[in-house]
């Protein structure tokens, strides 16, 4: 398997399409990793560069890797196959299972960062957190803050550079 670089741009909308469906967040710090199914996120164009944003609720284990050290995986399940493990690693936490062995992921190392991908999935951006912010009820719409977060389970937002974009061959 070869890894082809791709201007994420270029691959917008098979970005946009696979995230919708659910794609896998990766994250490692202090010798430990995890993935986790997000169906939310951004790509966008900040401070000069290509971006893009994920979306982690307080409550994951997620956000204290990606707390613990500022960088991210995003690998897009572009090809058939990963349901299974996309269901998994959205309904199971990292704290209670080691959730690559449990789904029958493996992984790449990154490129240009500490953190792996998931071999397979075809579509992978690597990124460095530049930016992050924790949503607030005073800036939001009312009816949408009730609807996703009652339990002020409230998300965080961090955007990285896109530090490499490919796609598998
Ligand atoms: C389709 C799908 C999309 C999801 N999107 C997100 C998301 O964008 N942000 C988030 O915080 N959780 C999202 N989740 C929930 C997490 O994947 C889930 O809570 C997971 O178990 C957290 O794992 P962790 O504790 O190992 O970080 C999503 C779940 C599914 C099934």
């Amino acid at each position: 398997m070869t890894m082809k670089k791709i201007n994420a741009f270029e691959q917008g909308e098979a970005i946009l399409k696979t995230l919708s469906k659910g794609a896998f967040l990766t994250t490692a710090a202090d010798g430990k990793q995890n993935t986790m199914t997000i169906g939310w996120g951004s790509l966008g164009f900040k401070w000069g560069q290509p971006t893009f944003t994920v979306m982690v609720r307080q409550s994951r284990y997620t956000k204290e890797l990606i707390d613990a050290n500022p960088e991210f995986t995003v690998s897009f399940p572009v090809k058939e196959g990963f349901a299974q493990a996309l269901g998994l690693c959205g309904s199971k936490s990292g704290r209670d299972l080691d959730k690559f062995a449990a789904a029958g992921l493996t992984t790449k190392a990154g490129e240009t960062v500490s953190v792996p991908v998931i071999k397979g999935c075809g579509l992978h951006l690597e990124c460095k957190i530049v930016e992050h912010y924790t949503m607030a009820e005073d800036k939001f719409d009312k009816e949408l803050c009730e609807k996703w977060y009652a339990n002020k389970d409230w998300h965080t937002c961090y955007t990285g550079i896109i530090t490499a974009a490919y796609v598998e061959e």
